[in-house]
């Protein structure tokens, strides 16, 4: 995680923004590790991520098996494209359903990212000592915040990390396998069925990275 973080340090310090002929690639289904950390030094949630590129759906659940003071116990289940997504509970069997007002997440480089810089990380001419990665930036949609993004030369996420003047963010991806392994992690669960929208409070906006604040 500190690894990626610097790693973003040193992006941020030396890319020279390119003229720029890329177009933002997008992930493949994958399913595999998420960490969450935030820049006070706080790891918010470890745990598996489940997510269809197509359907554009992400199941996040954290792991309690790697407590942390300060992590948020979270399972959720968002549907980017209906712009809803579903708070679980399951072991009190509860369930929210809510409207997401920004669909950026960690996972999917947006489309209006501007292309920063490709570098090597490690040494790629030693077998399995070396990682290539293509480096996006851009604002988030409320303008007060930036993300940078670095993903590998087949657009599988290595980190993200959202800089906000109040609180920035680092999300670290591992262990990514291309495919979905359990589909089921992407049904909405029988508790959540027919649950009402709620009404989202005046001044809150709804995100994947809301989740962690
Ligand atoms: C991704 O997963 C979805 C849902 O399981 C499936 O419908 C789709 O065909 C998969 N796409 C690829 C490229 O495997
Ligand atoms: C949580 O982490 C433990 C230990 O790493 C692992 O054995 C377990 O499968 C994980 N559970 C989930 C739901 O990811
Ligand atoms: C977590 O909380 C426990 C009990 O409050 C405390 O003893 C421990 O030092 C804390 N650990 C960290 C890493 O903050
Ligand atoms: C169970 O859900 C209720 C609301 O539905 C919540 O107030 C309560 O804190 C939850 N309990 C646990 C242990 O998460």
């Amino acid at each position: 995680m500190y690894a990626a973080f610097t790693l973003f340090v040193f992006i941020c310090l030396t890319a020279t923004t390119h003229a720029d002929h890329h177009q933002p690639c997008h992930a493949p289904n994958m399913t595999g590790f998420m960490t969450a950390l935030s820049l006070k030094g706080e790891v918010k949630a470890f745990g598996a991520f489940t997510y269809d590129s197509m359907g554009k759906k992400l199941r996040f659940r954290s792991n309690e098996s790697h407590p942390v003071n300060t992590s948020v116990g979270l399972d959720v289940l968002m549907f980017f494209d209906k712009g809803i997504f579903y708070e679980i509970d399951l072991k009190n069997q509860s369930c929210e359903k809510k409207t997401l007002q920004c669909t950026q997440h960690p996972l999917d480089i947006p489309d209006d990212a501007t292309f920063m810089t490709t570098v090597n990380t490690g040494n790629p001419s030693i077998e399995g000592e070396g990682l290539k990665i293509n480096a996006w930036t851009g604002s988030m949609p409320d303008k007060k915040g930036k993300y940078y993004m670095a993903v590998t030369m087949e657009c599988l996420p290595v980190s993200t990390f959202y800089f906000y003047e109040s609180s920035s963010f680092l999300f670290s991806l591992t262990e990514i396998d291309t495919e979905i392994k359990d589909p089921d992690l992407l049904m909405v669960p029988s508790i959540c069925l027919g649950q009402p929208l709620e009404a989202t409070p005046e001044g809150t906006v709804h995100s994947f990275l809301n989740e962690f604040m």
